[in-house]
């Protein structure tokens, strides 16, 4: 017991503390517990989940991820006073895992010139010291960070600002990509990537992910989704090359498995790979390959897979409904068998559950939900008997219905 009348929830094996589940009552009058938590079969969303890694076990507290999300509000691609508020908010969420935005390795990898970036010491310094203030107001959470190149979809306006392409003039620059194929028929097209511009990109990729390391961020995972620079090497709708990176599947898959054991080499934390397993375009990058794809990194040492859809082309045709890519997700998880995330309309703490429970996925992502509630895993605790963990500042705030969410805290007044 660290201070009189207060019991705080026991450390865990790896430093981190995690909650007890089991209920202790607010001290004083007041109703009592609707449910006792000690006596309920836990869910899976609310059982601690191991991610593995060179250097050992990363354990998340719960399996509630959440999802990237650039919030377009970095000043010279540094984390500025809107992510300090932004990740303090979601560190206080209860969830389980925090993934920072898409962040570029290079200046021309971001989407926007809004996007936050690590890839020198300033944006280093900015991102780490901006990071540790937030945990600092944080119950424990373990964070990953989303390392990306926008490719041809770099130098675009903020999504605020209508996200069209923007010129030298206005704030731009020329984008890299696969093949100098435009991401809109009417755009003027990107660069194709010489082979030493290959070597650079990739570099940066190491030299960002041991930024990350430096700076105290526990996993990372690999932007090769939604019709950015990794993905644009996969997909044959974007990648027309005629050398060894263009063509077949083995050619397409190359340069993104360089680029993961390249950081493999250097990060020894949990890394992974978030895909788009299907174009939903006829001809496009698809679940088999994905599946593919996967197994190929299993290989090369990747701890998880995170599983999106779309983004490379205008034509996509998308079966939208809810949970709408978790099928995506267990055929992944199916063929490589690495712990495996889902995401895509999951809003439901119980659909959460079913998921898990079904094997369809790991974890689940949540993206939309939690910035309209920030608080959704504790939401989601109510419904499920789960136990997340708060800060002692809103240790009072429970209402009846959701007692016992804190687990075995206690406080006490006169
Ligand atoms: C504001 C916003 C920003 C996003 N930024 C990223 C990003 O940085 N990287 C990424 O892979 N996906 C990004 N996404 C996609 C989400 O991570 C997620 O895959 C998608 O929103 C579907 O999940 P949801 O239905 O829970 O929102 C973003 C989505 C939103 C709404």
């Amino acid at each position: 017991m660290d201070k009189p009348g207060v019991i705080v929830p026991k450390p865990h094996a790896n430093g981190r503390a995690l909650p007890v589940p089991q209920f202790a009552g607010l001290a004083g009058p007041g109703p009592a517990p609707l449910h006792c938590p000690t006596e309920t079969v836990v869910s899976l969303l609310f059982t601690p989940f191991e991610l593995n890694a060179p250097r050992g076990a990363l354990t998340l507290p719960n399996r509630i991820v959440i999802a990237p999300m650039c919030q377009y509000s970095a000043v010279n691609g540094e984390a500025a006073d809107w992510h300090l508020a932004h990740w303090t908010s979601l560190l206080n969420s209860g969830a389980g895992l925090l993934t920072i935005e898409a962040t570029g390795v290079t200046p021309d990898g971001r989407i926007t010139p809004h996007c936050l970036g690590l890839w020198d010491e300033r944006t280093e310094r900015a991102l780490g010291e901006t990071l540790q203030r937030a945990r600092k107001n944080a119950p424990p959470m373990p964070v990953c960070i989303q390392l990306a190149h926008a490719g041809r979809k770099g130098s675009s306006a903020a999504p605020w600002h209508g996200g069209g392409l923007l010129k030298a003039g206005e704030g731009g620059w020329q984008p890299l990509a696969p093949s100098a194929l435009p991401q809109l028929p009417d755009e003027p097209p990107p660069a194709a990537m010489t082979a030493a511009q290959l070597v650079e990109v990739r570099e940066a990729f190491v030299a960002a992910a041991q930024r990350a390391q430096r700076i105290g961020i526990d996993a990372i995972e690999l932007h090769a989704a939604h019709g950015y620079l990794l993905h644009q090497f996969l997909s044959p709708l974007s990648n027309q090359r005629t050398d060894n990176y263009g063509g077949s599947l083995e050619n397409r898959m190359r340069y993104v498995l360089e680029i993961f054991a390249a950081v493999r080499a250097v990060f020894d934390g949990p890394l992974g790979v978030r895909v788009s397993a299907t174009d939903w375009v006829e001809g496009g990058w698809d679940s088999a390959q994905t599946q593919e794809l996967s197994r190929r990194l299993k290989a090369l040492g990747c701890n998880f897979m995170h599983v999106s859809t779309a983004g490379v082309s205008p034509l996509q045709k998308i079966a939208l409904g809810p949970g709408y890519q978790v099928p995506f997700a267990r055929d992944v998880r199916q063929a490589c068998g690495l712990p495996t995330t889902a995401v895509g309309l999951i809003t439901e703490a119980q659909q959460a559950e079913d998921i898990l429970q079904a094997g369809d996925a790991d974890l689940v992502a949540i993206a939309r939900a939690l910035l309209y509630k920030p608080r959704w895993p504790w939401e989601a605790a109510v419904a499920l008997k789960g136990v997340v963990q708060a800060n002692e500042q809103y240790w009072r705030c429970l209402p009846r219905e959701a007692q016992g969410i804190f687990g075995n805290v206690k406080i006490g007044m006169r």
